[in-house]
């Protein structure tokens, strides 16, 4: 099987929101990120809009919708603005977060057995607006039962410990944990997406090791990436420029 590649654009956001124009474009990068054949677009609006806005939101699901196949996921805290711009926006996929509205970034997953009266009316809410729902979760097998009870349809497992654990010798026990929680979510009756750090380093061997991954989202180490590929490219483009404007 073949895991799908959703491109998270909130790091691209973030610069943008660094100037009052708009550059870089988050909808002309997400169409070229589409183009060159990512499965999907990513966003995470958080209250503060310190990246992606909520007047992003219609113009990303536009970009999304124009592609064949391609889907649109909003991740975010559903106890926040999230189910709002679920009802008014229909993404293919909402990633139900439980993150606080000063995180950095998210930081950890659902205890479904602790949050489920709170979790399960917005389930099935978003299940009623025929909204994929999936919840972001530490890789604890015993959290997945609960979650497929919660009426969830994926869950996305938190990568960051994997990451983290990736160039240390504890990489082998820790990807273990991600294989025996992904097995229990798929034994449930769920399908699984993972996320959060990964990169071109370690993302190969985690899929080839946690098996059935259905999706991949990542932000933050693609947009570094693109921006170091891109850099001497760019820099002789600059000084080409510069060259035109010096010829007398
Ligand atoms: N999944 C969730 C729920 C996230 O919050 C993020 C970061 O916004 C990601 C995946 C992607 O993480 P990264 O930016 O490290 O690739």
């Amino acid at each position: 099987m073949r895991t799908r590649l959703s491109v998270n654009v909130n790091k691209i956001a973030l610069l943008r929101n660094s100037r009052d124009n708009n550059n870089p474009d988050v909808a002309s990068l997400a169409k070229i990120a589409l183009k060159a054949g990512a499965h999907g677009i990513t966003i995470h609006p958080r209250p503060d809009e310190r990246h992606i806005k909520a007047s992003d939101v219609p113009i990303l699901g536009d970009v999304v919708r124009g592609f064949d196949q391609a889907e649109f996921n909003i991740e975010g805290n559903p106890f926040h603005q999230l189910m709002n711009l679920a009802r008014e926006y229909r993404p293919h996929q909402c990633t139900l977060v439980p993150d606080e509205e000063d995180a950095k970034t998210s930081n950890c997953g659902w205890d479904c057995e602790r949050d489920y009266s709170k979790l399960s009316p917005v389930v099935a809410e978003l299940k009623k607006l025929n909204i994929r729902v999936s919840l972001f979760m530490d890789p604890n097998p015993i959290q997945m039962r609960i979650a497929k009870d919660l009426g969830a349809d994926r869950i996305e497992l938190y990568t960051e410990a994997y990451a983290s654990a990736y160039n240390t010798r504890q990489r082998a026990d820790v990807t273990s944990r991600y294989r025996d929680a992904s097995l229990a979510a798929i034994e449930a009756g769920l399908e699984v997406n993972a996320g959060h750090d990964l990169d071109l380093g370690n993302l190969s061997y985690f899929l080839s090791e946690v098996p059935l991954i259905q999706e991949v989202s990542i932000g933050h180490a693609l947009t570094a990436d693109a921006l170091e590929r891109g850099m001497s490219r760019v820099v002789v483009e600059y000084l080409e420029a510069i060259q035109k404007g010096n010829i007398e």
